[in-house]
Order: structure tokens, then C-alpha cells, then sequence
């Protein structure tokens, strides 16, 4: 009864209150140390003299407080007013839980600093430290999913100098300015995977994830979970609490979508309105989330083709070919070659080399499997071989079937061509070739196309490249 109505009394409350925190906080205190507005120590327990080496601890007396304590912060909290509630100390004995507070006279103004070191046994502190753990622990895996999440090529890796090569890169360059989609088109092998992770690190997001979802190696039934994410209680089980999908994952940077001419057809509606709504639900949500991702995607699918035969839309095509980048195959870049090579064969240890024979053999070859093709009879030679030297025998057997480069249909009367660069003048050549089959079907591109043996889109971007389209 005494005590409630002592309770009632704020202003005794409150000194009682300042009384017994002091007390208590200075009992549980390891050390207590007290500066004056110069930071110079005028007072310091016995205890915490000795932990920094004193006899007593009178020596610190009148002595600068870093002198003695030389990572503190009291001369800040003297300059500034402000307390520092929780801090950590390294000290010579481990490290300790300290709080530092600003003494004021009668008139507000400050005088000096008081510093307590609170605990030098952390169990003390369980549950901030336990939480604190946790707090690193989450930060250590995010940090290591992000460093997953990294793009690992430049466009340095994208080796070639050929008139081709150097196109792929000025378009890719120009793509990763632009916040557009980005269609990467190309037989298997040609780098159209290695070029989305550059593309990503040249661009404004370099420094956010890049994610990358094959659309071909996950299981349809899996693939929008996957994509969306789940919401929690959408399954039962492990998935229980709900679970980030790529589009979630990648917020903020580059999402690659990995051969898309294979997306099921109800998921790439969905694509189409995170493409233009920027928007969209994880699976058995019907909250609407806002995305924020830049999008690549490849194929070495026809995807004209493929919206012929109903497997694409359309519409999703129009919308992802905003910038297309075709990588034109290994044969047709033959130039490459020697570079190529030689920076497979600088990865490769043992010094290896080609002899003059190889490389002609090589030049001979159609490399359906493009560069990935290359690097594998590389390493498959140069691991088979106790020579730094390869030749062209050893290549032989690692390529196995040989592919001749595909002969230039004789057209009715070959187009004269003046002698001089490779490729002007095979421009010139195509572009008569086109012309003629162009002519003999009255301008119909589909029947050209059959008439060259080549897809319809395969032509129209030719013509477009070499100015026929109009
Ligand atoms: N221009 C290039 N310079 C150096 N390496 C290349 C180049 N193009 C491709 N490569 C290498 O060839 C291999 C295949 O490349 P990548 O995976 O990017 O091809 P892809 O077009 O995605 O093929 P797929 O359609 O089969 O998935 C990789 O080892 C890649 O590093
Ligand atoms: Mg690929």
C-alpha cells in the first residue's frame, strides 16, 4: 500500500529510478571511468586500471583518456553531448559491452563523460547476441547467394575479331546501356550465355544479381513456382513457409532466361505481363508484386518458326525482340579461329600449341557444336597429348566425325566479284544471290527462302543486314 502511493509521486519515482539504474549499472560494471570536458580521466575503478596494465588507479589520473584507454570514445561524447548507449571495446582482456554517457551540470551544460564497461561475459547479453548471430548468419548467405548471383564474364571473354564478332559486341555493348530486353538468337555453342553475363556486367545493374533460369531443364509442373515463387501455406511441407522465386531473387537486377523458345505457353503469358505491367503473383498469392528486373533471354530454337506452329506467341516474341543480337556460328567466323584458340589453350596447362596442319584442319571443320565444340577437342587433345605440340592427327580423332564447311550452292550464273576483302566480298556475293532468288519468285521471301534452303527469318534478317528488306 506504502509503495503505490509512493509509485504515484513521478518526480520520486524517477529519482528512485536514476538512483537504482546507477547502482545497478555501475555494480554489474566491469569498469567505470569518468573524463572531464578536456577528456582527461578523473576518476577510474581499481578493476578496470588494472585490466589496462595500471598498478592503481591513480596513475590515470589527470592523464588524457585515450592514453590509457586508447580506443575510447569519451572525447566525442564529451565534444558532442550525445551518449553512445552500446558499443563493443576491444581492451587488452577481450572485448567489452560499454556505454558512455555525457554528465551535465545544474545549467544543461556538459562537463565531462562518464564510460562503463557493462559485461566482459557476453552470456550476459544471450538474447542480443544470439539474435545478433543470426543477424550475421543471414547476412553471410545472402552475401554468398549474391556472389553466386555475379555474372562471370566480360566482354573480354567473348573472344573474335572477325567483322562478325565485332558486330555481336557493339550491339551487346549498346545493349547494356538500355534498360530494353535483350533477344540473343544462335545456334548451340556460339557464347549466347557467356554474352548475357556480359552484357549484365557492363550494364547500370552490374552490381545486383544476375539469375539465370534454364527454361528447358526444369520440369513444366515446377517451372512458374520456380519463376513466381511460392506464397507460404501454397504447399504443404518443406515449401510451407513460402519461397522466393527467380523473379524475386533477381528484383533490381538481370533475370536470363535461358531457352526461352521452350517456355510453356501459359508461362510465357505470364512473362509477357511481367514484361509489360511489371507486375505479378507468386503461386497461391493473389497479392500483386511489382518487378523490377532486366530481362535477356535466348534461344537457338526459330522462334518464327516456332509462333508458325503455335509453340510461341507472338506477341511475347514482338514484345522480347526489341533488341535482338544474332551470334552467327563458328563457320561462319573462321577468322576467329587462331584467337579462339589460343585462349582456349591458354586455360589449358602444359603450354600447348598448334602445328601448322592442325590449324588447316581445323579451318576444315563445320563445328556444328560451335566454340563449345572447339574447347572440348582442345582440352580432349591437349589432355591426350604428351606433347606441348598438337597436331593435326591427334585433332583429327578428338573431333571424330568430321563435318565439311557447307559448298556454296553454284548459283545459275556465279556473280563476278572484284578480288580484295573476304568480307565485302562475300556481302557482295549473298546480296547477288538473294537478288536473283528474290527475282525468280517475284519477290516472294518464303519461296526464296526454300529456293536458298534457308528459314524464312534466316533470309529476311539477311536481307535486312544487307539492305534487300525494302
Ligand atoms: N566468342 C567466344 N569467346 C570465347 N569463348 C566462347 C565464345 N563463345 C562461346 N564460348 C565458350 O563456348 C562455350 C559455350 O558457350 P555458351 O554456353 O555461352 O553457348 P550457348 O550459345 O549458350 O550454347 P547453348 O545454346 O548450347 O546453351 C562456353 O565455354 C563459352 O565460354
Ligand atoms: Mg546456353
Amino acid at each position: 500500500m506504502k509503495n503505490t502511493a509512493t509509485l504515484r509521486d513521478y518526480q520520486h519515482v524517477r529519482l528512485l529510478a536514476i538512483r537504482s539504474l546507477f547502482e545497478i549499472v555501475e555494480q554489474s560494471s566491469e569498469g567505470t571511468v569518468i573524463v572531464d570536458r578536456d577528456a582527461r580521466i578523473v576518476w577510474m575503478n581499481e578493476r578496470y586500471a588494472r585490466r589496462y596494465g595500471l598498478d592503481e588507479a591513480n596513475q590515470a589520473i589527470g592523464q588524457d583518456v585515450e592514453k590509457v584507454i586508447p580506443s575510447s570514445l569519451l572525447r566525442q561524447v564529451v565534444e558532442t553531448g550525445e551518449p553512445i548507449l552500446l558499443d563493443m571495446l576491444d581492451t587488452p582482456g577481450g572485448p567489452l559491452v560499454v556505454m558512455r554517457l555525457p554528465v551535465h551540470d545544474d545549467d544543461g551544460e556538459v562537463i565531462g563523460a562518464i564510460g562503463f564497461a557493462l559485461f566482459d561475459q557476453l552470456k550476459n547479453l544471450a538474447p542480443l547476441v544470439t539474435r545478433f548471430m543470426q543477424i550475421q548468419e543471414e547476412l553471410a548467405s545472402t552475401r554468398s547467394l549474391l556472389q553466386a548471383r555475379q555474372a562471370k564474364y566480360s566482354f573480354a571473354h567473348f573472344i573474335g575479331n572477325s567483322a562478325a564478332s565485332l558486330e555481336v559486341k557493339r550491339r551487346a555493348r549498346r545493349s547494356a546501356a538500355s534498360e530494353s530486353p535483350v533477344l540473343l538468337l544462335g545456334e548451340t555453342g556460339t557464347g549466347k550465355e557467356l554474352l548475357a553475363h556480359a552484357i549484365h556486367s557492363a550494364s547500370p545493374r552490374a552490381h545486383r544479381p544476375f539469375v539465370s533460369v534454364n527454361c528447358a531443364a526444369i520440369p513444366e509442373s515446377l517451372l512458374e513456382a520456380e519463376f513466381f515463387g511460392t506464397a507460404p501455406g501454397a504447399f504443404t511441407g518443406a515449401d510451407r513457409k513460402g519461397r522466393p522465386g527467380k523473379l524475386q531473387i533477381a528484383q533490381g537486377g538481370t533475370l536470363f532466361l535461358d531457352e526461352i523458345g521452350d517456355m510453356p505457353l501459359a508461362l510465357q503469358s505470364k512473362l509477357l505481363r511481367v514484361l509489360q505491367e511489371k507486375e505479378f503473383e507468386a503461386v497461391g498469392s493473389n497479392e500483386v508484386r511489382r518487378s523490377d528486373i532486366r530481362l535477356i533471354a535466348a534461344t537457338s530454337l526459330d522462334l518464327e518458326q516456332a509462333i508458325q506452329v503455335g509453340t510461341f506467341r507472338a506477341d511475347l516474341y514482338y514484345r522480347l525482340n526489341v533488341l535482338p543480337i544474332q551470334l552467327p556460328p563458328l563457320r561462319e567466323r573462321l577468322d576467329d579461329l587462331p584467337a579462339l584458340c589460343e585462349t582456349i589453350l591458354d586455360e589449358i596447362p602444359g603450354h600447348h600449341e598448334l602445328d601448322a596442319e592442325a590449324v588447316a584442319l581445323l579451318a576444315s571443320h563445320a563445328w556444328p557444336g560451335n566454340v563449345r565444340e572447339l574447347r572440348n577437342v582442345l582440352e580432349r587433345t591437349a589432355l591426350l597429348s604428351d606433347e606441348p605440340r598438337l597436331g593435326a592427327a591427334a585433332l583429327r580423332s578428338a573431333i571424330g566425325r568430321l563435318v565439311p564447311l557447307p559448298q556454296q550452292r553454284p548459283a545459275t550464273s556465279t556473280p563476278q566479284v572484284a578480288v580484295g576483302n573476304f568480307h565485302a566480298a562475300r556481302e557482295a556475293f549473298e546480296r547477288e544471290l538473294i537478288r536473283q532468288a528474290l527475282a525468280e519468285h517475284s519477290g516472294n521471301v518464303q519461296q526464296a527462302a526454300a529456293r536458298l534452303g534457308l528459314g524464312r527469318s534466316t533470309l529476311y534478317k539477311k536481307m535486312v543486314a544487307l539492305g534487300l528488306s525494302s
